[in-house]
């Protein structure tokens, strides 16, 4: 039964109210220039996308999944060559992987953070292994400096799934700076969100910026002529427009999403078997989620979607498990931390304009479905 006012789990007109008269003037001179495509605005994005991560090269493309898969081909590797890939991430990092050709394996998460544990990684890692994928998820950074380290002893690179981390840090240096590329996404609901698709390449090496470009454009550097089979992969100016718009806001907004975050620490302490998110040591978090671990998840769900609060799941199925991936081989048991945590893990409504109101019944609700008799 609905209470009346409905929580969302992510504000986006209350984003776009903020940014309206922005967007809508920079729409106006897109359409008056009719430069939808590699228009200015695309480049100029690029630029300071770059410089607010501190990366050398920014590369637009039409969306994170394929912004993942591009930086997996831009680092050239070998076809077959293997990728290791956490078990709890969203479903894109590990079929961007196999899009790019990748022979998939996945690894273990670490019980505190939910993030690629080095420990599982140097289990599985091979002479085969040509890339590490850390996904830096719910909006903070996997241990980037033990994988880097890892990565260098086995030959292999680490390419960032930075698709959940805009503005992220770790040891004062943002997410997109320590792999040989990052893959982000600008999903609407992230932190930095298009009004559509949209994502970006990060990077520190020219060749790479360079490979991703041509890759993108159909192969082409130079208008038809196409060196090689490429994709249709570019970001698109009136999204860059949006993009711009929000990056101005992106550090005051992530301010907010932490502010948040501390209130539903404190609102949430002390509950019998609930663990609260933690941040690792050494990280700047922007909370892009908030996600909480409660026993009997499914039934404090229902009753607090009930209450009108849009709470959700990242993720309720491990990758591992996902059909799409069952030709790999594994099963129930290989990744028992990512399994465990993906019948106990619950996200609850976090965006830079939630109130502290709004925060205390979000709140309220789960404490009175933790409350619920079992039957
Ligand atoms: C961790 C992760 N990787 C990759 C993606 C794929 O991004 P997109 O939806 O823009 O293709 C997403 C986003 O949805 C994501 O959360």
């Amino acid at each position: 039964m609905l209470t009346g006012a409905v929580i969302p789990l992510v504000d986006l007109q209350a984003a776009h109210l903020e940014v309206a008269e922005e967007i809508s003037d920079g729409f106006h001179r897109v359409l008056s220039e009719n430069s939808f495509i590699k228009g200015a605005d695309v480049a100029a994005f690029e630029r300071e996308f770059a410089d607010f991560c501190g990366t050398e090269h920014c590369v637009g493309v039409a969306n994170g999944t394929d912004a993942v898969e591009l930086a997996l081909r831009a680092a050239g590797l070998p076809p077959g060559a293997e990728v290791i890939v956490p078990a709890n991430t969203f479903v894109a990092s590990a079929a961007a992987a196999v899009r790019a050709g990748a022979r998939l394996v996945f690894a273990d998460v670490d019980p505190d953070h939910l993030l690629l544990d080095p420990v599982s990684v140097t289990k599985i890692i091979g002479s085969a292994t040509a890339a590490i994928m850390p996904v830096h998820l719910y909006g903070q950074l996997a241990p980037m400096q033990v994988l880097a380290d890892i990565a260098s002893e086995h030959g292999a690179v680490l390419v960032e799934d930075a698709a959940q981390c805009h503005g992220a840090a770790q040891g004062g240096d943002r997410a997109g700076t320590f792999g040989l590329a990052a893959a982000v996404s600008f999903y609407p609901g992230k932190n930095l969100g298009a009004y559509g698709d949209a994502g970006a390449v990060l990077t520190n090496t020219g060749a790479v910026a360079r490979r991703v470009r041509l890759l993108g454009d159909h192969g082409s550097e130079r208008k038809y002529v196409h060196s090689e089979l490429g994709f249709n992969s570019r970001l698109d100016t009136l999204q860059a427009v949006v993009l711009r718009a929000k990056l101005r806001r992106l550090a005051h907004w992530n301010r907010k999403r932490l502010e948040a975050a501390m209130r539903y620490h404190e609102l949430l302490a002390g509950l019998d078997d609930v663990i609260l998110p933690q941040t690792a040591p050494g990280n700047l978090h922007v909370w892009h989620l908030y996600v909480i671990q409660v026993p009997r998840r499914d039934l404090v769900l229902r009753m607090v979607n009930e209450q009108g609060i849009q709470a959700s799941i990242h993720y309720p199925v491990p990758v591992h498990l996902q059909p799409a991936f069952r030709r790999y081989g594994y099963g129930p048991g290989d990744f028992p931390v990512a399994e465990a945590a993906a019948t106990r893990i619950l996200s609850l409504p976090l965006y830079p304009q939630i109130t502290p109101d709004q925060q205390a019944m979000v709140a309220d609700a789960v404490r009175r479905a933790l409350k619920a008799p079992t039957s």
